[in-house]
């Protein structure tokens, strides 16, 4: 977020210094290297970089004084009891104070609780030199993996937790061709602007639990969860998107901000309990793809299943919270062998979660002889796969198809024993 947001911000025309205390990640960016997976990125960043307005650099204290906005854009991951842990976002704050030499704006992009920008307001006074001037912004951020590079040139809205004039007419020129654009912009109080991001990421989590109860009741009564989904979306209040059913949402976002909001709430005497059951519902999700599983294999022991995509989503290599975590443990609990294949996130859940797990370079080589099938992430590459292909690689013909990627028709045409998520009997 940080990187595709400072580079949107420099395309903007914007003069922009990305900084990081892991110098090694600076490096990296020095050589025009990404480090990490975001389609489009490396374009935007060398663009930036050879008009003059991008640069990297791991001396923070100096690109503080030299800047007149400071973006944070740190991560809040879940803390204990589920609330944010918010010291990388503090210890920012008390670098920025230190170096307050002139006006400064500080403005949180990253996913902070209601009340941070008021505690930030605090640590700075508390640290930054006497009678120093600044204002606190809230900017929260809407990007999404995968789709960063546009969600940041071309927003829905941007919004802006301000709290003076002079705040206001900075942020709003930083933003201007934004502004020229007529992109909406949500100008409010700090508070505001704070709570839109996890009201925003929230509803977005109960949209997706509902529609997977949805599917998981049309998979018992014989309906269509994609019509259902599809005719609900036809009424304009509702909306067709994130009312695709899965195994559950995963990423640094919708998990962590969810458990944040909830933990919010209880701090301030007020009970989130749509969000706390669409996080029960979430977990529950994964097991609803490891029982259909075990119905079409109910003995696992000894028997090979390959599991196909590990990344959260499609189009990154993020496995952060993905559902095949939990989905992999699952099936080696059942004394299943499992082998694994994606196109960029293997090496990353053998790095943060399972060293020993088998992965392969292609489909074909996973798939071979195995008893069972699970298609975990919708990328392309899956959508397009050759059934008749998958039949004849595989030992016995079952497949879950757990993001509803594969043709129904074909499935049954060619003798799959097969369930998915929402259309099983359909
Ligand atoms: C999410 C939000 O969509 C962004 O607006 C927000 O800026 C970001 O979190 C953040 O807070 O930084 P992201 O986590 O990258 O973005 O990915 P999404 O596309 O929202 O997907 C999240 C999860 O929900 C994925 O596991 C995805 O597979 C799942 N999902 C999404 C569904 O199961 N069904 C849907 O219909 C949509």
């Amino acid at each position: 977020m940080g990187l595709v947001s400072g580079t949107g911000l420099a395309d903007f025309g914007n003069q922009v210094t990305c900084c990081d205390i892991v110098s090694e990640k600076i490096d990296l960016l020095k050589q025009g290297e990404i480090p990490i997976y975001e389609p489009g990125l490396k374009e935007l960043v060398d663009r930036n970089v050879q008009s003059g307005r991008l640069s990297f650099s791991s001396d923070i204290e100096s690109s503080i004084r030299n800047s007149e906005v400071i973006f944070i854009a740190v991560g809040t991951p879940m803390g204990a009891n589920g609330e944010a842990d918010l010291k990388a976002v503090e210890a920012v704050a008390k670098t920025v104070a230190q170096n307050l030499d002139s006006y400064k704006i500080i403005c949180t992009k990253s996913t902070v609780p209601v009340g941070t920008g008021a505690r930030l307001h605090a640590i700075i006074t508390e640290h930054a030199p006497q009678g120093a001037e600044f204002d606190i912004v809230s900017n929260p951020e809407f990007l999404r993996e995968g789709s960063a590079v546009k969600d940041f040139l071309i927003p829905d809205r941007v919004v802006l937790g301000v709290s003076s004039e002079k705040a206001e007419k900075i942020m709003k020129d930083v933003y201007r061709p934004l502004f020229i654009n007529e992109t909406p912009m949500v100008i409010t109080n700090i508070p505001s602007a704070e709570m839109i991001k996890y009201a925003s990421n929230a509803f977005l989590a109960v949209k997706i639990s509902f529609i997977n109860e949805m599917a998981n009741l049309s998979d018992k009564v014989g309906a269509d969860i994609h019509t259902i989904a599809k005719a609900m979306g036809q009424d304009g209040r509702i909306s067709p998107k994130f009312l695709h059913p899965g195994p559950g949402y995963g990423g640094s976002c919708f998990p962590k901000d969810t458990e944040a909001l909830v933990h919010t709430g209880k701090k301030h005497g007020v009970k989130f309990q749509v969000v706390a059951a669409a996080i029960k519902a979430n977990h529950a999700q994964r097991n609803v793809i490891l029982e259909k599983a075990k119905e079409l294999l109910p003995d696992m022991k000894g028997k090979r299943v390959a599991v196909l995509g590990l990344a959260f989503k499609a189009n990154t290599d993020d496995v952060r919270d993905t559902p095949a975590y939990e989905i992999i443990k699952g099936l080696r609990a059942a004394g299943a062998e499992v082998r694994a294949y994606d196109p960029i996130a293997a090496a990353n859940m053998k790095s943060f979660f399972f060293e020993d797990l088998q992965t392969f370079e292609s489909v074909n080589e996973t798939v071979k002889a195995s008893d069972l099938v699970i298609v975990l992430t919708p990328w392309n590459e899956l959508r397009g796969l050759d059934l008749e292909e998958l039949k004849a690689n595989m030992a016995s013909p079952n497949v879950v198809d757990a993001r509803n990627i594969l043709s129904v028709d074909q499935l049954k045409a060619l003798g799959f024993n097969y369930r998915n998520v929402g259309r099983s009997k359909v």
